[in-house]
């Protein structure tokens, strides 16, 4: 038995919106055909985008994506993607899979998907490959209302009123494929860049500077030692890689228990992580002003048998929801520094919400999961504490129950709760302090196995359903979590 007491007046941070970020990137089949088909598409679509796709992106409410990459970003040249599509230039995808990029999907498709779906885009800018100019141009284009190059060339190619743009990375993954860079390098490239990243009228960006890889704790002392006072968020990338080895690094949908185990034990780390870089940012910035930005998290397997393998392109199970539904619950519980998090990616490359084959389209059980959970977007975080049995396996050892809680504005209190155990069930004795219960209703995902999934002959395999598997025990709620699942429950308080 787990006992978990929550007390639902003390209020913590705010768990904010956009740690139900997305990713979208230039990669396989995420941006064309995933999401861009063209207007001449069978598939119904609206200004070439696909309208199943919006559909289900609209119904998450997203409220950020990340584009154009990733390491696209940084050989991105924005100019080519933008004016009439016969014109634009073709160029080669070197990163992902040699294929040409025809340049069809620029900034003005960009943002308008994103119009389209209401989510705020966040725009990683290049500077791997790229110039200052560049850069502080494409903000000029976006941004810029009055009379310049820039803004003149925007209303040319159809479209009269600047964007908002909030959010802009300054590089992706500049200690790698965006340069190789050492932090003391990048963080001098960093101030020049983001001097340029101009505010024009009353549009405010909000500057993010590339962070480390992973455990690359000195990465994060150099960056927030030179430049903490340019920026107002550093970003973090970790990948749950099952194996732990990059070349061979597990099936999606072909593992035991014990693959299970360690997959689930290697996402934990995410709290280690975002523990100790924060330790870090905590000494230079003790107001928590710069923001942690874990803009690209999820597994990472091998790919699908028989596709390219540069197109990332890997099926979901039920390990994959337990894998969103622990991470979120970890960027709750760190929200007073993690204030945005973008999942990689959004359609057919790595851990998506959603696949699509031809006009076929299937939610993922990390749909499902972001679906259960958007109610904590927005909300006061409440504090919980948290008894949790182990979950051995092989002399390891990890916690059974993950938890995270938030009190609405209209005082709802939602509990979410992941029983990682891929066998047994769990019962959570609930203490909730600090209001009357009243009017408990939930919602549970899990699956017949550890490897069930979605795909295009059985697309509802796995899906949520009504979860009732509780009672009010002398004023304990006491809640039985089935082995393998995610459920999340509504209180009153
Ligand atoms: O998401 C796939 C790739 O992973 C991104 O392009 C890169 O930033 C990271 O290494």
């Amino acid at each position: 038995m787990a006992k978990l007491t929550i007390n639902a007046d003390i209020r913590l941070s705010t768990i904010d919106r956009n740690i139900y970020g997305h990713f979208s990137e230039h990669l396989g089949r995420c941006i064309y055909e995933g999401i861009h088909v063209g207007k001449d598409s069978p598939i119904a679509n609206t200004e070439g985008l696909r309208n199943d796709v919006l559909e289900a992106l609209k119904q998450l409410e997203i409220p950020v994506l990340r584009w154009p990459g990733g390491c696209f970003a940084d050989e991105y040249h924005w100019k080519d993607g933008v004016g009439p599509k016969e014109k634009r230039k073709r160029m080669i995808n070197t990163h992902w899979g040699g294929v040409v990029e025809n340049n069809h999907f620029g900034t003005h498709e960009f943002l308008r998907l994103c119009e389209l779906i209401g989510t705020e885009p966040y725009i990683s800018g290049n500077v791997g490959s790229g110039t200052v100019a560049e850069m502080s141009e494409w903000v000029e284009y976006m941004t810029f209302d009055g009379e310049s190059p820039m803004a003149n060339w925007r209303r040319e190619n159809g479209r009269e009123q600047p964007w908002k743009i909030t959010y802009f990375g300054v590089g992706n993954e500049n200690w790698g494929c965006g340069g190789n860079m050492r932090p003391e390098y990048y963080a001098d490239l960093y101030r020049q860049y983001a001097c340029y990243v101009r505010n024009y009228g009353d549009n405010r960006i909000f500057k993010i500077a590339c962070g480390p890889n992973v455990d690359d704790y000195n990465w994060t002392e150099v960056l927030m030692s030179q430049a903490a006072r340019f920026m107002d968020g550093l970003s973090l990338h970790y990948y749950t890689v099952p194996t732990g080895v990059w070349s061979d690094k597990g099936s999606a949908t072909e593992f035991d228990e014990k693959l299970w185990f360690e997959t689930l034990k290697k996402t934990l780390f995410m709290e280690e992580l975002i523990e100790r870089h924060d330790t870090i940012m905590t000494r230079y910035d003790p107001d928590k002003r710069v923001a942690l930005i874990v803009d690209e998290w999820g597994t990472w397997y091998n790919v699908e048998p028989g596709t390219n393998p540069g197109f990332l392109y890997q099926q979901n199970t039920m390990r994959d929801a337990l894998v969103a539904g622990i991470n979120l619950n970890i960027f709750h519980n760190h929200s007073d520094r993690v204030r945005m998090a973008n999942i990689a990616q959004v359609v057919n490359v790595l851990q998506s919400v959603i696949l699509t084959e031809g006009a076929s389209m299937i939610l993922t059980p990390t749909y499902h999961v972001f679906d259960m959970y958007k109610v904590h977007q927005g909300a006061s975080l409440v504090a919980a504490d948290v008894e949790s049995p182990s979950y051995e396996m092989d002399g390891q050892s990890i916690d059974q129950l993950s938890v995270s809680a938030s009190v609405d504005v209209n005082n709802r209190l939602h509990i979410s709760l992941c029983n990682l155990h891929h066998a047994e069930a769990l019962e959570v004795a609930c203490t909730i302090r600090g209001g009357k219960v009243s009017n408990v209703a939930g919602q549970v995902l899990t699956s017949d196995t550890i490897q069930s999934h979605n795909n295009f002959g059985e697309p509802e395999n796995v899906k949520t359903s009504v979860f009732n598997n509780f009672r009010i025990e002398n004023d304990q709620l006491i809640i039985k979590l089935p082995a393998k699942s995610v459920v999340t429950l509504g209180v009153n308080v």
